[in-house]
């Protein structure tokens, strides 16, 4: 994927309370400079016993600061400083106690301080919580947890599965990849907060016997680019895949399927529940008439044998004829004359928006352009990612529909 600097121009104040998560504090840190952010670390006594600022230092490229009583500032006032010209606080690792300090809005130590001293409603609090289970679970932290969403924190997490205790249970601090992708789905505007999106995404396999099959080049790269594009915009997105090997956009429900057929059963069962369908597969058009159950052998004489095709269902065209469709868009992946045959598809799958690109340019390549295609017009989106692309492709979707912008 080609390096996109998501956080370009936002000032992170990044906050470690005490905790065996602060490892991975570390590796956060260089994934949101990786990301353009620049990252001031803001450590409590309890962090320091677990990584030093110099590492903190060495990865953020600034100073740490560790006290309140710290005279490098002019003012002697860091607790003010820090917040001003501050983006949003992470507190990564978030400790069961430090959680519970940020509720009484106790102000003890200078990273409690920053965070009650911070101006509210332009500098937000993300807060990432890493405790074992037994603490995670206490209702003494789920009563903290829920009157800090009330106070307007957001809660990043917590993940699921082995803890450095050795039990197995809810608590530990996301992976710094997830935690990267959650700060930066924060930034997104919600242009759909609260629509359901569906999306086809990749292609699909129709097996001619068990061990071969008909299949193509789609990568699914833009479908799971559009599916983590509606979900940084605030959507409830259920993504249905054929066979790739491609990580699961965060908080995207995801349904694996392999032949069309059984992403035509997917995704019709989903589609009447849905605002938006978006169908991005590049599915199958024919597949072998029969299966055979066993791997065809060759014949004693080598004659080659012939397969006999039918066609698969177009699920797009068969959602688009429901009594209620949700807003259907098509994708049209052409070789040449793509505007006229984005104009057919338009009306042949009977959908208000077609997205044209040209299919090799596009099939396995990071980078992609889009032409819109609807009733009032065309609209080019130029050569880009396809996550930037997938991006703008959402706002036109939300504007379209009328969602919030
Ligand atoms: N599509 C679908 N079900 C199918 C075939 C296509 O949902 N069985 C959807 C694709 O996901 C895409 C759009 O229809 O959004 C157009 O797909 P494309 O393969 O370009 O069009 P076809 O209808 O297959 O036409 P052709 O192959 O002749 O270009």
């Amino acid at each position: 994927m080609s390096e996109l600097l998501d956080l370009a121009g936002k000032h992170i104040v990044l906050g470690l309370s005490g905790g065996i998560a602060c490892y991975k504090a570390a590796d956060f840190t260089r994934e949101l400079v990786k990301a353009g952010a620049t990252v001031q670390v803001v450590m409590t006594a309890a962090a320091e016993a677990f990584i030093t600022p110099v590492t903190m230092q060495a990865l953020s490229n600034r100073s740490v600061y560790t006290s309140q009583w710290d005279a490098r500032e002019p003012n002697n006032m860091a607790h003010i400083n820090l917040t001003r010209d501050a983006d949003a606080i992470v507190i990564a690792p978030a400790s069961a106690d430090f959680i519970a300090k940020l509720v009484q809005g106790r102000a003890d130590d200078l990273l409690s301080l920053a965070c009650l001293a911070r101006p509210i409603e332009r500098c937000p609090l993300l807060v990432a919580p890493a405790m074992n289970r037994e603490m995670w679970a206490h209702p003494a932290t789920q009563r903290n947890l829920a009157q800090l969403r009330l106070d307007g924190a957001t809660l990043l997490g917590p993940g699921n599965g082995d803890q450095a205790c050795g039990e197995i249970g809810d608590g530990r601090m996301l992976e710094p990849v997830e935690l990267l992708s959650d700060v930066i789905a924060f930034f997104q505007p919600k242009r759909l907060a609260g629509k359901r999106v569906l999306i086809t995404a990749g292609p699909t396999f129709e097996p001619i016997d068990p061990v071969r099959g008909i299949t193509n080049l789609s990568s699914g790269k833009m479908g799971f680019a559009i599916a983590r594009a509606a979900a940084e915009a605030g959507a409830i997105v259920t993504l249905i895949a054929g066979p790739v090997h491609r990580p699961t956009p965060r908080g995207v429900i995801r349904l694996d399927v392999g032949t069309a057929q059984q992403m035509f059963d997917a995704a019709l069962d989903a589609a009447a529940a849905s605002d938006v369908f978006i169908a991005t597969a590049a599915v199958a058009d024919w597949r072998p008439a029969a299966f055979a159950d066993h791997k065809i052998k060759k014949s004693a004489d080598y004659a080659v044998p012939t397969l006999e095709l039918t066609e698969n269902p177009d699920i797009l065209a068969a959602v688009a004829r429901l009594l209620k469709p949700p807003y259907c868009v098509g994708f049209a992946a052409e070789s040449a004359d793509l505007l006229k045959h984005a104009r057919e598809k338009l009306v042949r799958k009977g959908v208000p928006l077609i997205v044209g690109n040209i299919g090799p340019a596009a099939f396995g390549f990071d980078d992609n352009a889009l032409t819109l295609v609807d009733a009032a017009g065309e609209r080019e989106l130029l050569r880009a990612d396809k996550l930037t692309l997938a991006r703008q492709l959402i706002t036109e979707i939300a504007t379209r529909i009328g969602a919030r912008a």
